[in-house]
């Protein structure tokens, strides 16, 4: 895909993450998820592409916009060849009603095909960085994967940090893992970021584990394809009419195990998100009186680069002045 498109896609998160951060601690979770959705398809609709929305807000009838199925784009000029989206416009809706740390835009992009259509339920993971790749499996005790990865880091156990959504139905996880003697930084929401940050050298955060969303599963597998993680992940069904549906969409083995080859097998995978609140690995959105000030990171298989961008936004004034940090 076009290296200038994945610029426009930055534009696309950071523009969100403003509106986002504009509701930080209001209180209203809906609010925040609005004003992100609104600015993403606002942007969209700007850029130079055809794009069909394959993980976004939700069902047809369910989402006024970015819903799945959704065509985006293609109005200005030539349009670029097709792409599939998936969007989350706001990772952690609660994290920036609440102000609380870890709150992300995300989109990424890919040829025709190259993101798998997920259905909007849960999704069981574990995530784990490049070192670990290929020593985890999900159906393993906690203990064998939190030892796989520990020798894979060259460190004890005691010295891992896995995170986990802080949910009632993790309590035998969270139980497992304390036995092994692993650290837990147990998180209110948010597990793509953490996926993303357990990635990352330096970010403290060695493995993520646990039920969450499986659209957040394909978003995480496209940043891991950028970044040589690894996810395995199995589908959560609750009940047979969720199983039924989720056969009508063309998914046969209710129990496969999903790589992340599998979510995002993508061959030009653009992954871009942008700090709403601060976290691990991007620092929230700073409004500064003239201006404001997002940090964006932005992957791509195709020429392999993840950049850290860091963008000032003026304000449309001819005195205004530009700071450093
Ligand atoms: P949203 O903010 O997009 O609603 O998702 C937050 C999140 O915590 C995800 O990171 C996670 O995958 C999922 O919700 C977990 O779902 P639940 O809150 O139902 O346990």
């Amino acid at each position: 895909m076009e290296v200038e498109l994945s610029l426009e896609f930055v534009r696309v998160v950071e523009e969100s993450a403003v509106e986002a951060a504009r509701t930080m601690g209001r209180g209203d979770a809906h609010l925040a998820d609005q004003a992100a959705v609104e600015a993403m398809r606002r942007v969209l609709e700007t850029l130079p592409v055809a794009a069909t929305v394959v993980i976004g807000e939700g069902e047809r009838d369910e989402a006024p916009m970015l819903f799945i199925g959704e065509k985006v784009g293609g109005k200005t000029g030539k349009p670029f060849r097709d792409v599939d989206l998936a969007v989350d416009p706001l990772e952690g809706t609660n994290l920036c009603a609440t102000g609380a740390a870890g709150a992300i835009t995300v989109l990424a992009a890919s040829e025709r095909g190259g993101l798998l259509h997920a259905p909007d339920c849960y999704m069981d993971k574990v995530v784990v960085g490049p070192s670990a790749r290929g020593a985890v499996d999900l159906d393993a005790p906690v203990r064998d994967n939190l030892q796989a990865i520990a020798q894979s880091l060259d460190r004890d156990i005691t010295d891992l940090v896995v995170v986990v959504l802080d949910r009632p139905r993790h309590a035998q996880l969270i139980a497992d893992i304390r036995r092994a003697g692993a650290r837990i930084r147990l998180i209110g929401d948010g597990d793509l970021s953490a996926g993303i940050a357990a990635a990352v050298l330096g970010t403290g955060i060695h493995a993520v584990m646990g039920i969450g969303g499986a659209p957040e599963g394909v978003l995480t597998a496209a940043a891991l394809r950028c970044l040589n993680g690894e996810i395995l992940s199995r589908l959560v069904i609750k009940d047979e009419a969720q199983a039924e549906r989720i056969r009508s969409m063309g998914v046969r083995d209710l129990k496969r195990v999903y790589r992340t080859e599998d979510l995002a097998p993508g061959k030009d995978i653009i992954f871009a998100a942008t700090g709403v609140t601060e976290g691990s690995l991007l620092k929230g959105v700073r409004f500064f009186g003239e201006g404001v000030r997002t940090q964006s990171l932005l992957m791509t298989t195709a020429n392999r680069r993840v950049r850290f961008i860091d963008s000032v936004h003026l304000a449309d004034r001819a005195d205004v002045k530009v700071r450093f940090s």
